[in-house]
């Protein structure tokens, strides 16, 4: 089997590239160890930058969206006791869209579907072999092992697959941070509480009120890394979730629990993205803490600069952009790295914190609610800024 792309990971970042460079005339296969349905129900973040609806819309993967999804001006930030609106819009230019992840898969697996596109789900890779000069990914499907030989390999598979562990050994270095918190996530069965996200910061710790439609709604709360399910019955969670998110005459509407989810936090960057044949997207490549919502944005940013490298190679005979796509991308990757740093410090207690930072925190959101200028950084940090636009 032979294709010109071989893509590692049929998740945000590689169903995304396989759909554009299909646009490009570039073919490619992506594999996957998981089966199609979990890809589509499993439940991940959903906040989409300006610049991510503008990239799907004008791909033709923006009609469910447009139809479907929530738009908010902005979002609202809760401390001591008081709500103050974000007006994003007024302040960035741009609007917060709320779409999960699992929706805009399932309109990207449908694309690829309706394209003819080559996807092989439950299909394990299991090795990168000569990612120097002819690569070939090796997986399992079908109780066979399998060949797939490729022009190059983008490994899309996340920050535990096979592709980020096949950079060499000294010549790319992780850098990395965990935190010393995690977020507790529900679903409720629920109308929302609020018209817009609420970002609460509080003495008992962080908490965000989200929303999946009109009667479905997802909040988290800070809590301990090393938490389980267990540790949080529904009591537990409602009396947390009341008290952090508190205000006068405002109250939390609850609702039937239907999932819980311990989410980590840490935040990682690869050194180059990219070696010989081999091109890292997404999760793979970086992580970042789920406060700023950039993971998924991200993900697309870094697709949208690799299929132009792709179609630039392919189509101009030119390996320049190719040659250059990690450096193209760490300076955006960095900033989205220093914005989720920047809004997960300001919004959570660390175990620990003293007196003082606890003040320091106060006066930095005090001031971001009455500096324009501040919250105008926050708003377009939150928006995103796009490198390139997919010609
Ligand atoms: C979500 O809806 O899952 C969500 C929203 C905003 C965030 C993170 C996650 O900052």
């Amino acid at each position: 089997m032979r294709t010109q792309v071989g893509i590692v990971g049929a998740g945000p970042a590689g169903l995304l590239l396989s759909h554009l460079l299909h646009l490009q005339g570039i073919a490619s296969v992506v594999i996957d160890a998981r089966p199609r349905d979990e890809i589509e129900r499993t439940i991940r973040a959903g906040v989409l930058e300006q610049g991510t609806v503008d990239l799907l819309t004008r791909v033709g993967l923006g009609e469910r969206l447009a139809r479907e999804a929530f738009f908010h001006r902005g979002v609202y930030l809760r401390f001591g006791g008081r709500t103050h609106h974000v007006d994003m819009q007024a302040l960035a230019g741009g609007l917060v869209t709320i779409y999960p992840q699992h929706e805009v898969l399932k309109d990207l697996i449908r694309a690829r579907l309706d394209a003819g596109g080559e996807m092989w789900f439950e299909a394990r890779a299991l090795a990168l072999e000569d990612i120097d000069g002819s690569p070939v990914i090796v997986f399992a499907h079908g109780g066979r092992e399998q060949r797939l030989e490729c022009d190059f390999i983008a490994g899309c598979d996340g920050s535990h697959g096979l592709c980020a562990g096949a950079m060499p050994d000294g010549g790319a270095t992780r850098y990395e941070r965990s935190y010393p918190f995690a977020w507790f996530g529900i679903l409720v069965e629920a109308p929302p509480s609020s018209d817009e996200l609420v970002y609460a910061s509080h003495a008992r710790g962080f908490a965000l009120l989200s929303t999946r439609s009109p009667t479905l709604q997802r909040m988290y709360l800070q809590c301990d890394p090393a938490d389980r399910i267990d540790d949080w019955p529904d009591e537990r969670i409602w009396t947390e979730l009341r008290a952090r998110t508190a205000a006068d005459g405002w109250v939390l509407k609850d609702g039937r629990i239907t999932h819980k989810i311990v989410v980590g936090m840490r935040s990682a960057v690869m050194e180059p993205m990219q070696q010989g044949r081999l091109f890292l997207a997404g999760d793979a490549a970086h992580v970042v803490p789920p406060t700023g919502a950039k993971g998924l944005n991200l993900a697309v940013a870094d697709v949208e600069v690799l299929a132009q490298a792709f179609a630039r190679h392919y189509r101009d005979r030119d390996g320049a952009a190719l040659a250059r796509y990690s450096a193209d991308r760490l300076p955006h990757v960095w900033k989205g790295q220093r914005f989720s740093y920047w809004m997960t410090s300001l919004l959570h207690r660390a175990p620990g914190e003293t007196p003082f930072d606890e003040r320091r925190r106060r006066a930095e959101l005090d001031e971001l609610v009455s500096s324009p200028h501040l919250a105008a950084a926050l708003a377009t940090g939150y928006l995103g800024v796009r490198p390139l636009t997919y010609a």
